[in-house]
Parts: C-alpha cells; sequence; structure tokens
C-alpha cells in the first residue's frame, strides 16, 4: 500500500498591498508550521493575472511576496518557496480539474460573485475558473494540511469535492496502481489563532483587503512606524471602554477587531487581552497596540526591504524553489495521465 505524508501547502496571490490580515491569517501561520511539516509556499502569479495586472508590477509584487515569507521567518532550504508559474504542472493539473469540477459547484463560489461584481458577463474565464487551480495547487503535490484565512474555506471545501470526484472518476485505475485511499487526499484547512479574519480598520463589517480604495483601512506590511501609529490611532472605534469578557465585544465589530489584532500580535487570546486591558478607553488601548505594532511588524518591514534590495537572490531562491517543487509534481501529474489515459 502506498502511504500519504503529511504535507503542507499554501499561497499568497502577488497583487499588491501585502497587508496585515495576510500576515496574521496566513503567513505567520506558514512560519508556525516549519517545525512540524513539510512545507511549500507558494507565490500564485497565476492567479492573480485572473485580474489584468501590469507586468512590471506583477513581477515586483511576486518578489514582495517572496520577501515577506522570508522576512516572516520561512527558511527556504528546509521548505519551498517558489511562483507558480514555474512549476508547469499546475495548470495541466488546473485543466484536469476544470474537467471534473461541476459548473454548479463553481456558481455557488462567493467570493467570484464579489470578485466579479455586476459586470459578470465581463470577467475573465481564469476569475471563474480560479477554484479549480486552486485545487491543482494544493493537490499537485498531495498535500494535507493547507494553512489559510477564513475567507479561503468555501475554495478549499470545493477542493476537497474535487478530490473526491476524481478519486471516485477513476477509482478501479487508482486502485489498480495500488492506491487503497484513493489518490489526492481530501486536504484539510488550518484555519487558526485569533485573526483569521481581520477587518478592516475603517469598517468592522468588511475584511482588511488588498483592494480596498483607503489606505487607512489596512495596515500594510512595508509601512514605516509613523504610518502604522497614524493608521492604528485612526482606527474607527466607539465610545465605550474596552469590556473585561470577549462576550462583551459583541456587536462591536470594530472594539472585536483590535482585540483580535491585539491577540495574535501578543499570541495571546483575546480573553486574556481582555483580562489585562478590560475598562480600557479606547485611547489608551490604542496606545498600546501601536506599540506592539511596531515592535512585531517594524522588523518583518525593514527585512522585506532588505531584500528587496537584492532581487537577483530572491529570484535564484525562487528558482531553486520551483526545481525542488517540480520534483514533487512531476511525478503526481504522471500519474494523473496514467490513471485518466492519458498516453505519455
Ligand atoms: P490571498 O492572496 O487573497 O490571501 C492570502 C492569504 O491571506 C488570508 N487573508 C486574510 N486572513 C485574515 N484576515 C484577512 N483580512 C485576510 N485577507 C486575506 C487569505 O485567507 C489567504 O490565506 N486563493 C488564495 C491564494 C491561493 C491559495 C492556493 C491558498 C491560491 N492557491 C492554494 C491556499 C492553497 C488567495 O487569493 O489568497
Amino acid at each position: 500500500m502506498i502511504e500519504l505524508k503529511q504535507r503542507v501547502f499554501s499561497g499568497v496571490q502577488p497583487t499588491g498591498n501585502l497587508h496585515l490580515g495576510n500576515y496574521l491569517g496566513a503567513i505567520a501561520r506558514f512560519a508556525e508550521l516549519q517545525n512540524s511539516h513539510e512545507c511549500i509556499y507558494c507565490v500564485v502569479d497565476l492567479h492573480a493575472i485572473t485580474v489584468w495586472q501590469d507586468p512590471a508590477s506583477l513581477a515586483h509584487n511576486t518578489r514582495e511576496v517572496t520577501a515577506a515569507y522570508i522576512a516572516a521567518g520561512i527558511n527556504p532550504q528546509d521548505h519551498i518557496i517558489f511562483n507558480q508559474s514555474q512549476v508547469a504542472e499546475h495548470a495541466e493539473l488546473a485543466w484536469m480539474f476544470n474537467c471534473t469540477a461541476r459548473i454548479g459547484w463553481l456558481n455557488r463560489m462567493t467570493q467570484f460573485k464579489e470578485k466579479a461584481g455586476k459586470n459578470r458577463e465581463n470577467a475573465s474565464v481564469g476569475l471563474y475558473a480560479y477554484p479549480n487551480l486552486m485545487a491543482a495547487d494544493i493537490l499537485v503535490y498531495r498535500a494535507t494540511h493547507v494553512p489559510v484565512g477564513e475567507d479561503q474555506k468555501q475554495h478549499l471545501e470545493l477542493s476537497r469535492d474535487i478530490a473526491q470526484k476524481f478519486n471516485n472518476d477513476f477509482s478501479e485505475q487508482i486502485a489498480d496502481l495500488g492506491y487503497n485511499d484513493g489518490f489526492f487526499p481530501l486536504p484539510e484547512p488550518l484555519i487558526t489563532g485569533p485573526a483569521t479574519r481581520v477587518m478592516s480598520l475603517r469598517d468592522g463589517s468588511k475584511k482588511m483587503s488588498k483592494s480596498d480604495p483607503s489606505d487607512l483601512s489596512r495596515i500594510n506590511l512595508t509601512d514605516d512606524a509613523d504610518t502604522i501609529a497614524k493608521k492604528i490611532r485612526k482606527a474607527k472605534t466607539d465610545p465605550e471602554p474596552l469590556p473585561s469578557e470577549t462576550d462583551g465585544l459583541k456587536g462591536r465589530p470594530e472594539a472585536e477587531n483590535l482585540v483580535g489584532i491585539f491577540a495574535a500580535l501578543s499570541g495571546a487570546s483575546a480573553d486574556e487581552v481582555l483580562r489585562t486591558h478590560g475598562g480600557a478607553q479606547f485611547s489608551s488601548f490604542k496606545q498600546d497596540l501601536v506599540n506592539l505594532a511596531v515592535e512585531k511588524m517594524g522588523p518583518i518591514g525593514a527585512e522585506m526591504q532588505k531584500l528587496m534590495d537584492d532581487t537577483a537572490h530572491i529570484d535564484a531562491i525562487l528558482g531553486d524553489g520551483a526545481a525542488r517543487a517540480r520534483e514533487i509534481a512531476a511525478p503526481v501529474y504522471a500519474e494523473v495521465k496514467k490513471i485518466a489515459g492519458l498516453i505519455a
């Protein structure tokens, strides 16, 4: 019997404005998993181009996400960091999955509805088929665990449906090749910690997002200390002091968001944060949050800046990572071809 080993895969789109939500919900979690798992972290440039990207900005942003991974402490020697377009098997398996996934499944994807907006007829075909490529990203490594923020949950469920349908559609061929438990694992989402959904600093009902037109809505990983301080001081709040227990945050989305950010940055739970800060006015809590955010995020921004000064070094890391990623992906895709009857 061929055993599956535990493997982590995740990705971030190089679409600019990397922010605190990306860091706390995803990249910081990526770094934590290094000690317990074999990890593959991808800069998903093929996903980015589902919406038009200026080519020079795309290259810059690809290097910037790479720099963020490294500045967050991910070790590119022990694990793999690479950009998606260098490993052709992602796109090849995505085509296979275009033929596995059903139109009805994709029609339910809320992210497509949000991104395409009212003008759906004018969205790219790639934006619609995006979740199939995402399933291919994960499954071309037969990855078992996927750390993501809350907003990717539905896409992960679709990846599981695709893996399951592929396993069922070809169950006989898969068993003949010696896989007793299906060919693809059903990848598990890892949505953990107090900041799986960081909200906009200007509107506690909207998630913090790269595409929000207001720069004050997010803390960018490249923001300097003064900018971080200004954005936190201007963050929307309500007039009440902080409650002493998390129950008291109900109906107070802005307060809940700042407490969640504080908790994630300090490595405490929201309950612990409120135990020490309950009863505080926002003016003093915000000052503590400024100090904490500058202490934690400042060095990451500075390290990213330093790494971005040497693009040849970043490109070498991506090239090396891609070569190692291909070594895993190529035999998996070769097996998929065998399973499906595509002559190699
Ligand atoms: P992307 O580039 O939009 O976001 C990267 C990661 O950041 C998380 N995130 C957040 N977490 C908490 N609060 C927020 N406000 C917030 N905003 C974003 C996202 O959940 C994500 O984990 N489709 C993916 C990229 C992708 C991928 C994959 C992920 C492509 N292929 C395969 C995992 C596995 C995306 O657009 O992420």
